[in-house]
């Protein structure tokens, strides 16, 4: 799995399958198991980091994880987040982006839209391939009052739909649409070129990623009504991960109970 790849996908129709991941060991099953795309979320800071939301994870802790993960993975593609205020000008959006693909990334991540429209444009002049991230932004928790389905009233369905296109006009190669409606994320993913991947945000977005420790069922606190544990039925994490491998590709995840 390439860059070239995310075209095939979205072209043939094809869903993506993508699990976060941390470290090697992990990884290496679940590239075994035929996943597609590996994030190396900053989704760390929450399941390995004990925090309660993503703020404190530095750019020192993605490149560790990175490193970690690229030595499990033999054929997913890596995308790698880029942390909380590491994006916030050119300068240092393109000096954190390549120490992710220094580490081993293929890909780097960040949340938001047209705000970030220079950063954006300075890794698309250096050839450092982007994936975006709208809707819910966990960076912004703040910002955004908790963790809410986003895209509900027209104003913000439209400003989402807007980012969508900007981004894609900055050549950005996929964009994960997070927590916001499933009707909204299907007219998305059928008016771009590039493909989506949607958590929370139905079954007609081209692929569907999960933390991997919600998929395994080990959470701390709230659940996210489009979190299925995967592991209960399927007795052991090969089993599980390809359990949710099928579901995505049969499109039988996520179902209406898992949408908004
Ligand atoms: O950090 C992460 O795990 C993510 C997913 C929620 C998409 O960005």
């Amino acid at each position: 799995m390439n860059i070239e790849g995310l075209k095939r996908f979205k072209q043939s129709g094809e869903k993506m399958t993508c699990l976060t991941a941390y470290d090697a060991s992990f990884s290496s099953v679940f590239d075994a198991c035929g996943i597609d795309i590996i994030l190396i979320g900053d989704s760390l800071g929450n399941v390995i980091q004990g925090g309660k939301n993503t703020l404190d994870v530095s750019m020192d802790d993605m490149v560790y994880h990175t490193q970690a993960v690229a030595k499990g993975v033999q054929n997913a593609l890596r995308i790698a987040d880029m942390p909380y205020q590491s994006y916030t000008n050119v300068e240092q959006t393109l000096t954190n982006a390549k120490r992710l693909i220094t580490a081993g990334a293929q890909m780097v991540k960040f949340e938001g839209g047209c705000e970030h429209e220079a950063s954006f444009k300075i890794l698309q002049d250096n050839g450092i391939p982007v994936c975006g991230h709208l809707g819910l932004q966990p960076q912004s928790v703040i910002e955004m009052g908790g963790y809410k389905v986003q895209g509900r009233d027209k104003q913000s369905a439209d400003r989402i739909i807007k980012d969508a296109l900007a981004l894609t006009s900055w050549d950005v190669k996929a964009i994960v649409l997070e927590c916001i409606p499933a009707e909204l994320a299907k007219q998305i993913s059928q008016s771009l070129s590039i493909p989506t991947i949607g958590i929370g945000a139905g079954v007609d977005c081209d692929g569907q990623v999960l933390v991997s420790y919600d998929m395994l069922g080990i959470h701390v606190g709230h659940v996210s009504k489009f979190v299925k544990n995967f592991l209960t039925d399927n007795g052991d994490v090969k089993s599980a991960v390809n359990a949710f491998i099928k579901a995505v590709k049969d499109k039988s995840f996520p179902s209406e109970q898992h949408s908004y």
